[in-house]
């Protein structure tokens, strides 16, 4: 079985053929870092336009790189949110005329479903499994039952991980986007300079709070002579930045664990997945903290982690073989929690 993926919610215009093997027979990324970078981020508007322009061609050189063409495919998997509406309709429209041509099963796929199943593609991992899944727009911690079936334990009260990072590195004068170039500069810093709150810290359940830190970094970066603040500044920020960051995810870990354990029993798998879980530091302190916790600790390689076509094409292939398949008038969401993916998956159990 192979499946075409497209993903396009936000600024990555991604396309990928993925089989029922595991095999990545193609997955292309073009990003469009370099047409919001003067903005500071992305703007949804420009970001529609440019899935536009090179979406078509994308497509036609994963079709080109996998040897196949689009007749031997066995479904059409396309983001249908949530992400940026624009460029979420311009991914999810293609993805129907090419399954309505040729004839195939259009898959509509939940983008965050996507990164939650992204880890089965890599790895062995069986349901049930927690998720702790951070990226620019989202910070959860999941159960994930099975295809189509999460129980969230706690999500952000405030900012996503990955947009704290953002955020950060744009007061650090870091430029954008900020996650990688936050994990660059706290390589060389001290993460015990300055002190940084801990929000969250100790209290019950899974919830994240980042607005507290952010604001914490932006008062010191107040205090500091030079603005941006200084390479060696940024460093030993970027640093404590990073250590709080890590503190708080094992806070909140913790508490999940607990909850999963209780209701599935002791060990299991953690899955780390979305954007933020390609950074290297953070993998390392959710390894030992899931060591720790009796959890055993999967990340997928950082390629699979930020936004790509072979998770929504492996996401499609799950649902497929589950017989879960949309019609061409599937719509195009801004907004779609995990938890809404359950009545549709129950339906088809039933
Ligand atoms: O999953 P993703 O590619 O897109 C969304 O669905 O949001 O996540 C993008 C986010 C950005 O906020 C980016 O700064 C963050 O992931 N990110 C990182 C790293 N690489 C990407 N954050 C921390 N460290 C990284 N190495
Ligand atoms: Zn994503």
């Amino acid at each position: 079985m192979r499946v075409l993926g497209i993903e396009t919610s936000c600024d990555e215009t991604a396309a990928a053929v993925v089989d029922d093997g595991g095999h990545i027979l193609a997955d292309l990324v073009r990003t469009q870092l370099d047409e919001h970078a003067a903005y500071g981020g992305v703007v949804p508007e420009i970001a529609a336009r440019s899935h536009v322009d090179h979406l078509d061609r994308v497509i036609a050189a994963a079709l080109e790189q996998a040897g196949i063409g689009f007749a031997e495919l066995d479904g059409v998997a396309a983001t249908a949110g949530p992400g940026l509406i624009g460029g979420v309709m311009v991914g999810l429209m293609t993805g129907k005329a090419i399954a309505s041509v040729h004839a195939k099963p259009l898959i509509a796929v939940n983008h965050l479903e996507a990164h939650a199943l992204s880890a089965r593609l890599v790895e062995t991992v069986d349901f049930p499994y927690l998720l702790l899944l951070v990226s620019g727009g989202h910070c959860q911690l999941v159960v994930v039952e099975g295809v189509g079936r999460y129980r969230r334990l706690g999500t952000t009260i405030d900012d996503a991980l990955g947009e704290a990072f953002d955020k950060a590195a744009r007061m650090l004068g870091l430029g954008y986007p900020g996650g990688p170039a936050v994990e660059a500069a706290a390589a060389a810093g001290d993460p015990e300079r300055f002190a940084l709150p801990r929000p969250m810290r100790g209290r019950k359940g899974c919830d994240f709070s980042f607005s507290g830190l952010k604001t914490a970094l932006r008062r010191v970066c107040e205090t500091l002579a030079d603005s941006p603040p200084s390479a060696r500044d940024a460093a030993d920020l970027s640093a404590g930045f990073q250590a709080a960051v890590g503190d708080i995810l094992e806070d909140r870990l913790r508490n999940a664990a607990a909850q999963f354990h209780a209701a599935h029993g002791d060990g299991g798998t953690l899955v780390v997945a979305g954007g933020v879980a390609a950074n290297r530091y953070l993998r390392d302190r959710l390894g030992t903290a899931a060591r720790t916790l009796g959890l055993t600790l999967v990340a997928p390689p950082a390629a699979l982690c930020t936004d790509n076509g072979a998770m929504v094409a492996w996401a499609g292939i799950e649902r497929l073989q589950l017989g879960l398949t949309d019609s061409l008038d599937a719509r195009a969401r801004p907004r779609w929690p995990l938890e809404d993916l359950r009545e549709q998956a129950m339906a088809v159990s039933a």
